[in-house]
């Protein structure tokens, strides 16, 4: 007999044990907790031929950008090729393929499809709009989400993903009011979710929000860090707050405790660690040994990098410890990735690339050549993935860059862009008044 998953889509392969084990790594993977890999490894070993579970292995892989990652997801995927049988999950096994071989923009589309034909395939909507994220689609990370809404009704498991991704969606594509109103509606149907309790964190944070993104984080921390795979992520949200209002000591605090205190050997969290000493170091900040111990992690990333916002990252760290060679190295890496026909060829030689050079110019001194490159790139940095949150670290850096080569209308200039976007926070304010205090104002 043909097993059922509780929206009522078949699961060839499965028995009635492993469906339940199966939704049981579903639940761990759509509220971020736990270890979702290792209860879907206990499905497969209690049904080897489950195909959805083998697809969903692959999946669970891919979605942390790790290079061992995409090796992992490309063996569930063979093991998945001749037990797939019904649409969907020939979709799904197309799509995961797609990913595992580096390219994200068609298994996006391919998902995009999935979606339309079983809007309430959870797994698929959740997957497809991480790869929005990776592939800089604002407009898909809201519009996927919002196709399938009305196919939902808020009584059926998992049902507080959909507005806490719609909410994120809707973030991105600057809708704050109605991305706060989702956010907070998921977190209110299911307290705890990570997912919604990061998305208001963004709105917060673009909105320069600060005492209220703390509040927000700081009410209780328990309640979404216990256990989450999201708990690192979400204090580096928490530690940008204390960042604007110039709380140094409460950053490295919390750099030190729950963002790095166990380092995590995983390029994304290798990738927040980096970018928030990045944004210490421009301000001056002494940070000890901390960039050495930072790069040490990232020597030990196995395997080659098939998403260049990654390795972008990995020069950062490289460049904040001093490492130029290894910077080099890894800018050579982009050059030949940029070469390739993939979509890591489109994330490097668009993004990538211009701004990991952007890095090493700091980092030599360069500032004019610094800004130079990021001038252009940071319109279309979005088509290498990552926030608008963590993309910000491309206009702090050519702020400072700006000010440090004595260009006094750039700094003008990329201040009052700042300040217009972001007109609540303590640190435009402070670098908008720098700028005219230091500037001539032009004729
Ligand atoms: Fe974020």
């Amino acid at each position: 007999m043909t097993m059922h998953d509780g929206e009522g889509h078949a699961l060839t392969g499965a028995t009635a044990e492993a469906r339940d084990l199966f939704e049981h790594a579903l639940e761990l993977q759509r509220c971020y907790l736990g270890d979702p890999l290792e209860a879907i490894d206990r499905t497969i070993t209690a049904a080897p031929g489950f195909a959805m579970a083998h697809i969903t292995r692959g999946w669970m892989n891919l979605i942390g950008t790790e290079p061992r990652g995409f090796a992992n997801a490309r063996q569930s995927h063979a093991n998945a090729a001749p037990l797939a049988k019904t649409p969907r999950e020939r979709a799904h096994l197309e799509a995961m393929g797609q990913l595992a071989n580096c390219d994200f923009h068609t298994a996006a589309a391919t998902l995009q499809r999935l979606s339309i034909d079983h809007p309430r395939d959870l797994l698929a909507l959740q997957i497809g709009h991480h790869i929005d994220f990776f592939v800089g689609d604002a407009r898909m990370m809201r519009d996927r989400i919002a196709r399938a809404l009305p196919e939902w009704s808020e009584d059926r498991p998992g049902y507080h993903l959909l507005p806490a991704m719609h909410a994120f969606g809707l973030e991105e594509c600057g809708d704050y009011v109605e991305a706060e109103r989702q956010g907070r509606r998921a977190a209110a149907l299911h307290p705890g979710d990570s997912w919604a309790q990061h998305a208001v964190a963004h709105v917060m944070e673009m909105q320069g929000r600060l005492k209220e993104g703390l509040a927000w984080m700081r009410d209780d921390p328990e309640l979404w860090s216990r256990d989450s795979l999201l708990a690192i992520h979400n204090w580096w949200h928490t530690a940008l707050y204390h960042l604007d209002l110039g709380e140094i000591d409460e950053v490295l605090t919390l750099y030190d405790g729950p963002i790095f205190g166990t380092k995590p050997p995983f390029s994304m969290t290798l990738g927040d660690a980096g970018a928030l000493l990045w944004r210490l170091m421009l301000r001056g900040v002494d940070l000890g040994d901390r960039w050495d111990v930072l790069a040490d992690l990232w020597t030990q990333v196995e395997g080659r990098s098939l998403y260049a916002f990654n390795d972008a990252h990995a020069v950062m760290a490289y460049v904040g410890a001093g490492r130029r060679s290894k910077a080099v190295e890894v800018i050579a890496a982009l050059e030949e990735a940029a070469a390739g026909d993939n979509s890591n060829a489109i994330f490097s030689s668009q993004v990538a690339l211009p701004v990991a050079r952007a890095f090493l110019a700091f980092g030599d001194g360069d500032y004019t050549g610094c800004a130079a490159l990021l001038l252009p790139v940071i319109p279309i940095a979005h088509r290498f993935g990552g926030s608008h949150a963590q993309r910000d670290v491309l206009d702090l850096t050519l702020i400072e860059a700006a000010f440090r080569a004595d260009d006094e209308p750039l700094a003008r200039a990329v201040t009052a862009e700042r300040k217009a976007a972001k007109p609540h926070s303590v640190f435009t304010e402070a670098v908008f008044q720098r700028a005219r205090a230091a500037a001539v104002v032009p004729a």
